[in-house]
């Protein structure tokens, strides 16, 4: 049914896939103040950094908040022209170097074993894109083997000699960074690529066969990601896809965005299906989104160190991709926010302290609650129809029937909880003037126990309302409501419904 006054049924009977937590990962670039001055300042002047580690500690601990399971590193476009040894061995010893992706100079202060203690602070996963720019396959098999090998070989020595007796088992591996962009150092065709992706692949899983890795991607919905996959299905254990969405001063064209990463998983599912079928493979090759977010270089560009100041507006982006992910949860296993601190970033920092932008509050509240069984939500809602970026979402959706929409204004997920004793429902009103009252209604077997629904609700009076030094104004404010059988949502809001229930089944 397509109505104009939404409606959402919810049965925990229908279920997609786990959700897998991985899709809350981060990454840290050596791109603007990310490392420096992000994560990394030793000396800081304020006492705000560890004496031993230079780590910055408010901002380890902000980042806890978001439970991050996997950080990328060391790029990006940085990666391409990174020489991974510069960045080992006695600081003092280590070469300044120029740096061809944000035409910058690299002091290789921070490198690999810093990530690797940054890491293991964080509870996380080390995921490192080798570089396929100016790197040789040498080069990777050797940093391959200086993170992971146990044998009496030279770069497993070397890392033995640098003070890490214990490999640091890498598990995620990533074949090249964008090398399909005419601004990589390094940038290939793609059947060049397919073809040199395959042997590296062959030679690092020769050295290493437990790491897994990842296919580099262009949007998803590219001929490159066909070309690629159909070479690299069966060596390969991800493929990455980037997309970054614009608002472009409008609020509708911000929260819509999203809607091209969810045709972009299911785009990129067929092509995996495809590749496999060409190749006769049955090797479980899933989506890693690796650099997602609301990005928009004309207002931070990158060469500037790319600080987007969010807004009200931003957070219902960044929720709504969120809602993707779990929606698309079959098919996307990894997601990494780009970036974690400093650049388009849910975290900003100074030299005094930090503050938290709008983004980071739907941020942690998917990656604290979200998680367990994704389910297959029905949402009947009104529709927006008008500018989108990229136009084709608007092409295609004149065409979708009204509950396929992708542009729908009340943008919805769920989950059920692994105890399988709450649904917790993530709602998205992306409308800008329009409140609703929307029923939930639930399968026949499922009951909501008791009489409240606890809320998270992510919401401030103007889209332009932002947080900053002076303040966060848009924060999650958590509360207890009566439950009616509906939920009424506030104008451009976002919550989090987290409802007890029992199941019988
Ligand atoms: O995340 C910022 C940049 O965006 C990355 O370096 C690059 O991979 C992408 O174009």
């Amino acid at each position: 049914m397509f109505s104009s006054t939404p409606v959402i049924h919810i049965d925990p009977a229908r279920t997609i896939s786990r959700v897998d937590p991985r899709i809350y990962s981060g990454f840290t670039e050596h791109m603007g103040r990310c490392i420096y001055g992000g994560i990394y300042e030793p000396h800081n002047p304020n006492s705000l950094s560890d004496p031993y580690t230079g780590f910055r500690k408010d901002v380890l601990d902000a980042l806890k908040e978001l439970n991050v399971p996997i950080f990328r590193y060391p790029g990006g476009n940085f990666v391409s022209s990174y020489r991974w040894q510069d960045g080992v061995g006695p600081k003092h010893l280590r070469p300044r170097r120029p740096e061809l992706a944000w035409l910058t100079e690299e002091s290789n202060q921070f490198g690999t074993h810093e990530f690797m203690q940054f890491c293991k602070e964080m509870n996380a996963e080390p995921y490192i894109c080798l570089n396929m720019g100016t790197g040789t396959l040498e080069d990777a098999l050797a940093w391959l083997e200086y993170c992971n090998s146990s044998a009496n070989t030279y770069y497993a020595n070397l890392r033995r000699t640098n003070g890490h007796p214990e490999p640091y088992n890498v598990k995620y591996w990533s074949l090249g960074n964008e090398v399909w962009g005419p601004w990589q150092v390094g940038q290939m065709e793609s059947q060049d690529y397919a073809k040199k992706a395959f042997q590296w692949a062959k030679a690092l899983k020769l050295l290493d066969p437990k790491i897994q890795l990842i296919s580099c991607g262009e949007t998803g919905y590219a001929d490159w990601d066909r070309v690629t996959l159909k070479k690299l299905v069966p060596v390969i254990d991800y493929h990455s896809i980037h997309i970054y969405t614009v608002s472009e001063g409008n609020h509708a064209v911000n929260v819509m965005g999203p809607a091209a990463a969810e045709k972009a998983l299911e785009i990129t599912k067929s092509l995996i299906d495809l590749a496999k079928i060409e190749a006769g493979s049955d090797k479980q090759v899933t989506v890693c989104f690796d650099e997602w977010n609301v990005w928009d270089p004309v207002r931070a560009p990158g060469e500037k160190g790319a600080e987007e100041h969010y807004d009200m507006s931003d957070a219902l982006a960044v929720a709504s991709w969120l809602n993707v992910f779990v929606r698309k949860a079959d098919i996307v296993k990894i997601a990494c926010i780009a970036q974690s601190v400093n650049v388009i970033s849910p975290i900003i920092t100074s030299p005094k302290g930090l503050f938290k932008q709008t983004t980071f509050y739907p941020l942690k509240l998917f990656a604290t609650l979200m998680q367990g069984t994704s389910l297959n939500v029905h949402v009947s809602s009104p529709v927006y129809s008008g500018k989108t970026v990229p136009d084709w979402v608007e092409k295609l959706e004149n065409k979708t029937g009204g509950d396929e929409k992708l542009t729908k204004f009340i943008d919805v997920s769920a989950v059920l909880s692994d105890a399988r004793d709450e649904i917790r429902v993530a709602i998205v009103n992306k409308h800008a003037t329009d409140a609703y009252t929307i029923p939930i209604r639930f399968g026949p077997a499922c009951k909501v126990v008791g009489e409240t629904v606890k809320v998270f609700e992510v919401w401030s009076p103007n889209l332009k309302d932002n947080n900053g030094w002076d303040g966060e104004r848009v924060q999650t404010v958590e509360k207890e409501e009566s439950w009616t059988g509906e939920y009424s949502v506030k104008r451009h809001s976002f919550q989090v419904l987290v409802f007890r229930i029992d199941v019988s089944s």
